[in-house]
């Protein structure tokens, strides 16, 4: 895909909801005309149809009342915003790292109960803002490969996050892959649901990352789930789950699969 591939700002999302609608704004106007409008949408929405609904036939999971969401920004010139839970009970080993789509935010994993689940699991678990979504803002630094795994980095240290397994959607894995590539001895485990820029790599590549790798698909995903896939079976310790009557956001139309999957997968890491 190249220069002008994914990972290069915004496209128009496939299907209109209320959660897209900022993104397909944003390329016209500017941040605060788009933080107004996007108010006023949300307000209207509440009025007429009470809380935000779920796309697609999504049986969306309400959050534990007794799980706090945090929310922050990374220090320095270029913050990223996050969301983050502690662990609720005993905690685990590993910290869980989760970024996002591009008609999503940390939102997202807010919303589909995914941030409250780890937590009562017993992880830590942090949702980031990719520069240009949600409360961050666009980064120079975005721009290329190199910066982008620079990026993420900067981003694990100064949360302090130890023992990352990285969980990469779609247009993420432009910061996910090429920080893969160089930094996978700081991975504890990787969970790629269809990500982009997987064919700018080589099977060569692929074969040196050792980081435990669960690779999820929606059965339906005709984006890039199967490109995607070829390259990722180059990964050698990996296991693959294919969610059933899924699309390309498997997580969102098939939630409860998704985190059993997602749990299991991270109890068994050594
Ligand atoms: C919240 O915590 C209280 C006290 O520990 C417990 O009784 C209750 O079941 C918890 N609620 C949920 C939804 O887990
Ligand atoms: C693909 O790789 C080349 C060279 O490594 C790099 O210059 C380019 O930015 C990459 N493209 C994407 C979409 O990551
Ligand atoms: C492969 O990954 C699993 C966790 O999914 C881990 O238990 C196992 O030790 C790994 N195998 C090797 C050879 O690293």
């Amino acid at each position: 895909m190249g220069s002008r591939g994914p990972c290069r700002g915004s496209a128009l999302p496939s299907s209109p909801s209320p959660l897209l609608l900022q993104t397909v704004v944003q390329t016209s106007m500017t941040r605060s005309q788009v933080a107004l409008l996007g108010l006023g949408l949300l307000f209207m929405l509440l009025l007429y149809v009470g809380l935000p609904g779920p796309p697609e036939q999504t049986s969306w999971l309400w959050g534990d009342p007794n799980v706090t969401i945090l929310a922050g920004l990374t220090p320095g010139s270029s913050p990223i915003f996050y969301r983050e839970v502690l662990p609720l009970h005993r905690a685990r080993r590993v910290d869980v790292v989760l970024l996002h789509g591009k008609a999503f935010n940390s939102r997202t994993w807010e919303q589909l109960g995914t941030l409250q689940l780890l937590a009562q699991r017993g992880y830590r678990a942090v949702a980031l803002d990719l520069p240009g979504f949600g409360n961050s803002a666009p980064s120079k630094e975005a721009s290329t490969e190199a910066g982008r795994a620079q990026l993420l980095e900067r981003v694990l240290q100064d949360l302090e996050v130890q023992n990352v397994v990285l969980v990469s959607p779609s247009l993420s894995g432009c910061y996910a892959l090429p920080f893969l590539m160089q930094g996978h001895h700081q991975l504890h485990g990787f969970v790629p649901i269809a990500p982009a820029s997987t064919q700018n790599y080589t099977q060569e590549q692929f074969q040196a990352v050792k980081t435990p790798t669960l690779i999820l698909y929606g059965e339906l995903d005709r984006v890039l789930a199967w490109e995607s896939l070829r390259q990722l079976r180059h990964l050698p310790n990996h296991s693959v789950v294919k969610l059933r009557d899924a699309g390309h956001a498997c997580y969102l139309h098939k939630p409860q699969d998704f985190h059993l999957v997602l749990l299991a997968f991270l109890d068994h890491l050594p």
